[in-house]
């Protein structure tokens, strides 16, 4: 198992995990959160490899303030062994070395069972609420 960085030829490996995962949505193509995320000098998609096979993801990156992860996944077949908090530790480690103090995180009301999750890896209730506009 090695963690790197994804490139732009992992899009189509990482979409089928975040499919399956149940992270995307069909009104925002998650190739291009990809290619946006890999472009930055902010930014960046960790990859967990099996071998040659994507079995984990998260986006990590800065706003110049703090952190942020997004598209934390992990294949179904290797979910419950450890892995799901090997990607979060680093993501916080990337954040880290570019002198980021705090990370946050987003989760859906939908997926609120992986709360439970973030918990065990010693996330707290910001105890804030979030409002989003789009921009199109
Ligand atoms: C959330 C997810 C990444 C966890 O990955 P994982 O590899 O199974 O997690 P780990 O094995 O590293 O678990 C770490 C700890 O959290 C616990 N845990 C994992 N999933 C949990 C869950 N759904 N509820 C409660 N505890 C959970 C584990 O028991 C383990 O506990 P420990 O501290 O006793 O070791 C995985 O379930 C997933 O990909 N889910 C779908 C995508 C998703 O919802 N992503 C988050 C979007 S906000």
């Amino acid at each position: 198992m090695r963690i790197s960085n994804l490139t732009p030829e992992d899009s189509e490996g990482a979409s089928a995990l975040w499919d399956q995962a149940g992270l995307t949505r069909p009104w925002n193509p998650p190739e291009a959160d990809l290619l946006r995320a890999l472009a930055g000098e902010t930014s960046t998609v960790l990859g967990l490899f099996d071998g040659g096979t994507l079995v984990g993801t998260v986006m990590v990156g800065h706003d110049g303030h703090r952190g942020w992860v997004y598209y934390l996944a992990v294949a179904e077949s290797h979910r419950g062994t450890g892995l799901g908090r090997r990607l979060m530790l680093a993501a916080e480690d990337w954040l880290r070395e570019r002198g980021v103090v705090k990370l946050q995180l987003m989760v859906r009301s939908a997926n609120a069972g992986v709360l439970d999750f973030y918990d065990r890896l010693g996330y707290e209730d910001a105890d804030v609420q979030v409002r989003a506009k789009w921009l199109r």
